[in-house]
């Protein structure tokens, strides 16, 4: 295959997962086509419905599956008729492990046109990324339950913190802070108040690779106070580096103060390239609104716009965030989550017409 041309794994998954899914591969290809690559799509069925057939959210062989496309993109996992440990732990999650995507890149950015929650902020003020530590952590799935479901029962879930893990995600935020060129400052969140040996651990490689990084600031702040400080003072942010759980709810909670978590993009990078990176919004199924047409298609537009930019098709990478941000600005075609009563397609289609 030549470098013009790119294998995406689509993997819709469920709910409005298979929505915007839908909508965001239209605009990479669209985008691509732009710039005279083309991405060849391999649908894969695999999530909720696929599991009520054969008792597995994907097949045995799936990462073998996965492993020959360039990259995946993904809808979202999650039903509310299974429980979700069954369904996250068999799809999202052993792909990201097992794909070694130790990266989790979420950007929030208040745009043109969008309100934020909170008062007195203007479009650009926000514009952050939050680097998620994406394979260990309190993610690490070592543990479990003794007498289950007996009175005495127990269960048992443990982090885990290497210092390789904890080196490498530090790096790639600093490497980021760099690149990004914007306030050039990395905050660091942990909880070593209180985590007295893995948040240690991770304070500590922070400092000394943060002295590597001369030209970039730092800050470090304990996980509660920098809760507070994403509603307090969003706008003071640049890349914030975190751990599995804490970068998890701290990207929550820095969607939504840029508007709604239907504009969220996230990245799941394996910087080696040695393995598909995986791309995604933050968001999850929506049972709420599913099957409505009315899903929020942004943020996994800009998701997918994070792939191209990983497949080193930047400018068509800019194309989509340069046609969303002009949408938006207009202020007329819009999803509900956002004030509007625009559907999914409407805001596609006012996408594509810009491409
Ligand atoms: P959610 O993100 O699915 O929904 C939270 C709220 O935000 C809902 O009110 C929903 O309607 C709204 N919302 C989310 N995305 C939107 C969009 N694009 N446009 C408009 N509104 C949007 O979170 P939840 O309700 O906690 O979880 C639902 C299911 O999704 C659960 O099974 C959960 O485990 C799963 N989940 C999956 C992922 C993933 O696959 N990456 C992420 C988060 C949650
Ligand atoms: C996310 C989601 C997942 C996570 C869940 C669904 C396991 O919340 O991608 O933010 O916690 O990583
Ligand atoms: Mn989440």
């Amino acid at each position: 295959m030549d470098k013009n041309s790119f294998s995406i794994a689509l993997i819709p998954g469920d709910g409005i997962g298979v929505e915007v899914t839908k909508a965001a591969f239209e605009v990479a290809a669209k985008a691509a086509h732009g710039s005279a690559a083309s991405l060849i799509p391999i649908t894969f069925d695999w999530g909720t419905d696929y599991y009520f057939k054969h008792g597995a959210m994907m097949p045995a062989d799936a990462i073998d599956s996965l492993r020959r496309h360039d990259a995946i993109l993904l809808g979202a996992v999650g039903h509310p008729k299974v429980p979700d440990n069954i369904t996250l732990n068999g799809l999202l999650l052993p792909i990201r492990r097992k794909f070694d995507q130790f990266a989790n890149v979420r950007p929030a950015v208040l745009y043109r046109g969008v309100s934020s929650p909170l008062k007195g902020l203007q479009a650009g003020d926000v514009d952050m990324v939050v680097v998620r530590e994406n394979t260990e952590g309190e993610y690490a799935q070592i543990g479990g339950f003794v007498h289950e479901t007996h009175p005495q029962e127990l269960a048992i879930q443990t982090s885990v913190f290497t210092r390789h893990g904890v080196e490498r995600i530090i790096r790639y935020a600093f490497e980021l802070a760099v690149r990004r060129d914007k306030k050039r400052l990395v905050t660091s969140v942990t909880k070593s108040n209180a985590q007295g040996f893995s948040m240690v651990l991770w304070d500590r490689v922070f400092q000394s690779v943060a002295e590597e990084y001369t030209g970039i600031q730092t800050e470090s702040l304990l996980v509660d106070a920098a809760a507070m400080n994403f509603v307090r003072r969003p706008q003071t942010f640049d890349v914030v580096v975190a751990s599995n759980l804490f970068g998890d709810i701290l990207s929550d909670i820095s969607a939504i103060v840029t508007g709604s978590i239907g504009l969220a993009a996230s990245a799941n990078i394996d910087p080696t390239h040695r393995f598909p990176s995986m791309f995604e919004p933050v968001h999850g199924s929506a049972p709420d609104i599913a099957g409505k047409g009315i899903a929020n298609p942004l943020a996994a537009m800009i998701s997918a716009a994070m792939m191209l930019d990983h497949l080193g098709l930047n400018v068509a990478s800019n194309k989509i965030e340069a046609a969303i941000a002009d949408v938006l600005a207009e202020e007329k075609i819009r999803t509900p989550d956002l004030g509007g009563e625009s559907s999914t397609s409407d805001v596609a289609s006012a996408v594509l017409a810009r491409l």
